[in-house]
């Protein structure tokens, strides 16, 4: 039987459900969810977990239950935390992936997280982080610039702030801060073969600057990072920081439309030129689907006259903003000075400009 560890009169709102038999995994997860403050409903197996499974906000499934989950095709149907004791007998970790796992955790290193993630629950907040996105109508149009300009200006009101790249052929967006050579893990480092990322030590284990963290591609040869993976990264980046930048692709995969899902802002950078407008037309209605908080930045020059409202027009977006070309800043990225790094320059007055749209919230502001 479930055995529910709230009173039965206590708010009908769906909790978070504990499979395990382990007694000693269930008591060290119900005094993390004490701790976050969530009530939840505990199995101790497969059949009695069905009721439950698909109606709970997220599983926290022990490592001793997942076979018989997986053997009732119970897999795939929840948010699942597979989670396991270090101490432990060692978890069939290799069933993550038929299980859609969404993290893979162990405790104790887990603790913190699975405290913040019941606490999540429990206040209704998804985390502090803001998410923002940005992509190029076209190649070269400035889009990596950009997002990593409004990560750097972020950083330099000292919020905490994570740079997403999510463009495998980009070259890796480290690059363009110059911290190329800074130790730290990258995407090929991080997904492991399952694709699995460890949420609780991924942002200290990034290279990292004062408020600022980089998940970047690196030179290797990645294709894709895969979507729990990204998922994983934008969770770990909406929890522990103030604000997440993600760099996206012009050709949009599952990883670049679970950011632009999680991204309450997008932007997309189109020179203003005829070509450039008509090759972002497409790309403006995919990503218009996915968040329809889309906004036109329109980078200058416009050789042909176009006005930064007429290619605003044409493409059915507000206009969020206009970037001039900068010869500095073309040379600053040469010798690996970080845009918008000194805080002058029309990158830095359309950054601090665009962090200033982004609406106050209850916890913090991006802008002070
Ligand atoms: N505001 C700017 N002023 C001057 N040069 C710029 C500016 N923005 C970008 N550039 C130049 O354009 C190049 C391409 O910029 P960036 O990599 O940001 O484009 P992108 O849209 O991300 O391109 P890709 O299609 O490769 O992802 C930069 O290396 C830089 O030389
Ligand atoms: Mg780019």
């Amino acid at each position: 039987m479930p055995t529910p560890n709230v009173p039965a009169h206590s708010s009908e709102r769906p909790r978070p459900l504990v499979v395990t038999a382990d007694p000693e995994l269930l008591d060290d997860v119900l005094r993390l969810a004490a701790a976050g403050t969530a009530e939840v409903r505990v199995a101790i197996d497969a059949v009695a977990a069905r009721p439950m499974w698909t109606s709970a906000p997220f599983v926290v499934l022990g490592a001793d239950a997942v076979e018989g989950c997986i053997r009732t095709g119970l897999a795939g149907r929840a948010a699942v935390i597979l989670i396991a004791r270090e101490a432990g007998v060692e978890p069939p970790w290799h069933y993550a992936e038929a299980l859609r796992a969404e993290h893979v955790v162990v405790l104790p290193a887990a603790e913190a997280w699975l405290v913040d993630r019941f606490a999540d629950h429990a206040t209704g907040s998804p985390g502090r982080g803001r998410v923002v996105a940005v992509l190029g109508g076209r190649g070269g149009a400035g889009a990596s610039v950009l997002a990593t300009g409004l990560a750097v200006t972020a950083q330099r009101y000292g919020y905490d702030t994570l740079l997403i790249d999510a463009d495998p052929l980009g070259g890796g967006v480290d690059l363009v801060l110059g911290w190329e050579r800074m130790r730290g893990l990258r995407w090929p480092e991080l997904v492991d073969a399952r694709g699995r990322v460890n949420p609780p030590a991924l942002v200290g284990a990034l290279p990292g600057q004062g408020s600022l963290a980089v998940l970047s591609f690196d030179r290797s040869e990645l294709d894709a990072v895969p979507v729990e993976a990204m998922a994983a990264a934008l969770d770990a980046g909406r929890r522990g920081r103030d604000l997440v930048v993600v760099d996206l692709p012009r050709r949009l995969d599952g990883a670049s439309l679970v950011a632009l899902t999680a991204a309450e802002r997008a932007y997309l950078v189109v020179p203003a030129e005829l070509r450039a407008c008509a090759a972002s037309r497409r790309t403006a209605s995919v990503v218009a689907a996915h968040c329809p908080a889309l906004g036109l930045v329109v980078r200058l020059p416009a050789p042909g006259g176009v006005d930064p409202d007429e290619v605003a027009a044409a493409l059915g977006l507000p206009l969020a903003g206009v970037l001039p070309t900068d010869p500095r800043l073309a040379r600053a990225l040469e010798t690996g000075s970080p845009p918008a790094g000194t805080g002058r320059g029309p990158l830095a007055d359309l950054c601090r400009q665009l962090l200033g749209d982004l609406r106050p919230r209850r916890h913090r502001v991006v802008v002070p």
